[in-house]
């Protein structure tokens, strides 16, 4: 009997039948509840104090004797099995991190403006029409119709030259990132270059990928391509349209002069078009990748538009690099599930992508006003920069300000607010990035009172 328990139908929390007896004695096998060593009652004994039948414990033992758990031996009956204790079992689910009161961590869409229903609608009339060999393994490169889709909006909306043989179905932003920086790697591609101040996720796959990040600062007009020569870098990650987290926007003779750059050292751009649908004074400026599609790799996502949940973006690939990163997808996943690609080529077809984006552009433009008009009332001193664009703006402090100390005086009343130096290798200004678009204009006015009251 182990020493805590008087009894075993103490220990085995009402099993119900075989499995019951079963799952129960697994579970306090691996949890440590009954120690290695332990000796069991025999299957007599222990059918009597639970009230099962006999059968049910034996059957149960014979089972957990074969998985390891336990063990039996003539004359000694049967004991749990000293290699099978599992000691993370007991341990208890991690708390989850506190909730804000007022979350303005850039990057996040207005998660309560999904639309659940024209989704759900997409779901179901696509799945009706998928095929059965269609739920079979898919093409790595992503579901054919989808790839046609996105290859069509894309031209139409960001003037990408994309056919659909190069668009590769990603999951997410984040695996084209990892993708890309694992094919440079082998490539023979040591580092790459990327905006500083930048998106520090990127960074850090890149960097698990064996690659160096090297910063390359960003000025009013961008990123200073002036600076790449003296790299020894012939990759760049760039947010063109908007970068991340300044939003000024690549100029165009910076544009030509970053393509020319990369034919010169037979170099790559990456595009990251992060969240470039999101233009609120003027449609947005159409990515660059149309300038030379043999020299950008252009990558966009359904995270900022729709929900980061959906896991779910997408690769224009120059020619040369196509095959070889499919094959390292095939290799990674056998490719995205189809379910969702094919219910999110159906959103696009019917129209119900576009109307989202004109729904929640004028929600952002509404949140991002309220956010200005109030910092310009209450905080006149700290300056918005960055274009009409996105779903968040940097504002600058005045100098001398210790943004990430602010960023902590935040938390502490319940405010998520991060301080521009959270993405910045060497912070030039102090700043804080403000995502606005998951808070209603009330809200974000409370929350700029307490900016100011931490100030
Ligand atoms: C600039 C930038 N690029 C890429 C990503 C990653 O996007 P995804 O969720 O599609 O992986 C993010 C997410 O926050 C981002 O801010």
């Amino acid at each position: 009997m182990p020493a805590n328990w008087t009894t075993f139908r103490e220990l085995l929390l009402a099993p119900n039948g075989r499995r019951g007896v079963e799952s129960e004695l697994r579970r306090a096998v691996r949890d440590g509840r009954l120690a290695p060593g332990t000796r069991l009652p025999s299957s007599r004994d222990l059918a009597a104090q639970l009230g099962v039948a006999r059968g049910t414990v034996t059957s149960a033992y014979a089972q957990l004797i074969g998985e390891g758990y336990l063990s039996a031996r003539r004359g000694s009956g049967t004991t749990v099995t000293a290699a099978c204790t599992w000691p993370g079992a007991a341990a208890a689910e991690p708390e989850p991190a506190p909730r804000f009161r007022y979350d303005l961590k850039p990057g996040v869409p207005a998660l309560s403006a999904f639309p659940r229903d024209e989704w759900l609608q997409a779901q179901k009339s696509a799945l009706a029409d998928l095929s059965n060999d269609d739920l079979g393994y898919p093409d790595p490169a992503g579901f054919g119709p989808l790839r046609r889709e996105l290859a069509d909006y894309l031209g139409r909306v960001r003037a990408v030259a994309a056919r659909p043989s190069e668009v590769v179905v990603t999951n997410g932003a984040a695996e084209g990132i990892s993708l890309l920086g694992r094919v440079l790697r082998a490539a023979g591609h040591r580092g790459v270059a990327v905006e500083e101040p930048s998106h520090f996720g990127a960074a850090e796959i890149l960097t698990s990928h064996g690659l160096e990040v090297v910063p390359v600062p960003v000025d009013p007009d961008g990123l200073r391509v002036d600076l790449l020569s003296t790299t020894d870098c012939r990759a760049v990650l760039v947010t063109a349209a908007h970068q991340f987290p300044l939003g000024v926007v690549l100029h165009p003779s910076r544009r030509r002069a970053l393509l020319e750059w990369a034919r010169a050292c037979d170099g790559l751009v990456v595009e990251d078009d992060y969240d470039a649908e999101h233009r609120y004074d003027r449609p947005a400026l159409g990515a660059m990748q149309a300038l030379d599609p043999t020299r950008v790799a252009y990558q966009g996502s359904t995270s900022k538009v729709l929900a980061p949940a959906l896991r779910l973006g997408w690769l224009v690939l120059p020619p040369a690099l196509r095959d070889v990163v499919v094959e390292r997808k095939r290799l990674d996943d056998l490719g995205t599930g189809t379910l969702h690609q094919a219910a999110f080529a159906r959103l696009l077809s019917t129209g119900g992508y576009d109307r989202h984006l004109r729904r929640t552009r004028q929600l952002y433009r509404a949140r991002r006003d309220a956010l200005l008009e109030a910092l310009r009332e209450v905080l006149p001193r700290w300056e918005p920069i960055g274009v009409a664009a996105g779903l968040h703006v940097v504002v600058r402090l005045p100098d001398g300000t210790d943004d990430v100390a602010l960023q902590e005086r935040l938390a502490r009343r319940g405010v998520n607010a991060p301080a521009l130096a959270r993405y910045a290798r060497t912070p030039t200004f102090p700043g804080l990035v403000l995502g606005y678009a998951a808070l209603t204009p009330d809200r974000l006015r409370e929350a700029v009172l307490e900016l100011r009251a931490a100030a």
